[in-house]
């Protein structure tokens, strides 16, 4: 019988759900990809919702589609991408035998991160952050809801004491952002440090002068 030899995993795997913030999404996707990361991504039917109501987006339906679609959006791509399915319950992302080395829910809805929080494993996205968790990988989840309920809160408390990060949508401005693009730059530079991702977007508190408030080397 031939044995599967297990090699360290590459593959971050990332879920747009939907609430506000798609922005910092298909950043985060651009950023992984451009490192030469390889995603598997998981987009939710709230999400396209959000992403036609923000950004005029229409993500296409099929797979195959909607990655071509986003690779061309993201310009350079040293990664792969693979796009599954709410119900793909055979994909790789729902069984702990390849499981990838990380999973970032970015935007995460309140549903989501509730049906994570309760081992739901409702839909795909719940089943790989439960895959994620049981065989203890790193999960990051950038909820935006504002003001949060006990509810909410109790559910972050559940998951942070099971390791994962709870990485909110809520941005500096003490490094005077000066576009929206600073301003999702700022959660998603946070993100790629927290997956260990090389990076250079966004700005680090010892760049900024601190006496005229520029950045280095700005007139
Ligand atoms: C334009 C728009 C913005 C939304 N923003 C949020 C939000 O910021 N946070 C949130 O938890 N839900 C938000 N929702 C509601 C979620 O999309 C809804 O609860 C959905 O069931 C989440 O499904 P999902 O977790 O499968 O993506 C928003 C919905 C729409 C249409």
């Amino acid at each position: 019988m031939n044995r599967a030899v297990h090699q360290p995993s590459n593959t971050v795997a990332l879920a747009l759900t939907g609430a506000s913030g798609m922005q910092y999404g298909l950043r985060l996707l651009q950023c992984l990809l451009a490192a030469g990361t390889d995603v598997y991504l998981m987009v939710s039917k709230a999400a396209r919702a959000v992403l036609a109501w923000e950004l005029d987006m229409q993500l296409p339906g099929g797979g195959r589609a909607a990655a071509d679609f986003l690779l061309q959006r993201c310009g350079t791509a040293r990664g792969s991408l693979q796009i599954f399915a709410a119900e793909e319950w055979t994909a790789p992302l729902a069984s702990g035998s390849s499981v990838p080395r990380a999973m970032v829910v970015c935007p995460c809805s309140m549903g989501t991160l509730s049906a994570i929080a309760v081992g739901s494993s409702e839909n795909l996205v719940a089943r790989a952050a439960d895959v994620i968790i049981k065989e203890r990988r790193q999960l990051i989840l950038v909820p935006r809801e504002t003001p949060f309920s006990a509810i909410h809160l109790r559910h972050m408390t559940t998951l942070a004491e099971l390791g994962s990060v709870i990485l909110a949508a809520c941005p500096g401005f003490y490094h005077r952002p000066r576009t929206v693009e600073d301003v999702v730059d700022f959660i998603v530079a946070r993100i790629l440090d927290h997956l260990q991702v090389p990076h250079e977007i966004g700005m680090r508190w010892g760049q900024i002068d601190q006496t005229h408030n520029r950045s280095e080397g700005e007139q």
